[in-house]
């Protein structure tokens, strides 16, 4: 989970926790928001985080996650990944806690892949903004949604169930939520995206996405 900006900020939230340790409740949660936010603004940077919308094992989720991953280090930019297997996201304890505080609140970004089950989103995926104890952790970051399916409609309505719960939580979405479907078909046996189309269509929203999202990209050799 390293981004090129990871320290200073991980090292802020850190120091903001020790410095209100005998604060309690939202009060205390507040104060480490708005500190992880400044310390972000203060260095001039931002943290994207991919979500891998799932907890099912070798998702082709996960495998999208990473060739977005691989395409914006193409573009110069550093992200990271966090996989919704990683994290229990069904109760809130020190783990969650730590996720919170090293990866949620300093992401400026998200970019969201989420698969389609059952016609919507993952239950999995919800609870993960359920289980966060402050709604102010998502409040006026930035989201880039892709949806990921074996069938022909790559996750649209599921997309737009999950943008809904985005606003309620002042997430604002980018307009280009990019349904990959019949998945299985547009990638290859190694993992990675093989088809051409859908390889433009990624390149495209991720541009749009930088342009929006304000992210400056680092020349490739630094
Ligand atoms: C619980 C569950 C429900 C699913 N429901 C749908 C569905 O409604 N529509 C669809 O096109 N595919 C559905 N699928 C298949 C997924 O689209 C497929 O597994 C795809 O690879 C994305 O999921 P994955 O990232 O877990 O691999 C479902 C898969 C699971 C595990």
């Amino acid at each position: 989970m390293t981004a090129n900006c990871e320290l200073p900020t991980v090292y802020a939230v850190r120091l903001a926790n020790l410095t209100i340790r005998h604060k309690i409740g939202q009060q205390r949660s507040s104060l480490i928001v708005i500190l992880g936010k400044l310390s972000v603004l203060m260095n001039k940077k931002y943290m994207i985080t991919i979500i891998s919308g799932t907890n099912r094992k070798n998702s082709n989720t996960g495998k999208i996650a990473r060739e977005y991953q691989l395409i914006l280090q193409e573009k110069g930019i550093e992200s990271d990944i966090f996989s919704l297997e990683d994290v229990d996201v069904m109760q809130y304890n020190e783990a969650f806690r730590l996720f919170e505080n090293e990866v949620l609140i300093p992401t400026t970004h998200f970019i969201i892949i989420s698969p389609e089950y059952n016609g919507s989103f993952p239950g999995v995926l919800k609870m993960l903004f359920d289980t966060s104890r402050s709604h102010e952790i998502w409040h006026h970051k930035k989201a880039l949604l892709t949806g990921v399916a074996t069938g022909r409609a790559g996750n649209l309505r599921g997309m737009d169930h999950l943008a809904d719960v985005l606003n309620y939580l002042k997430i604002t979405v980018h307009p280009n939520k990019l349904p990959i479907s019949v998945v299985n078909s547009v990638m290859g046996s190694n993992g990675r995206v093989m088809d051409k189309n859908t390889l433009i269509a990624i390149q495209q929203q991720l541009d749009e996405f930088i342009f929006w999202g304000a992210l400056q990209t680092q020349p490739l050799n630094q």
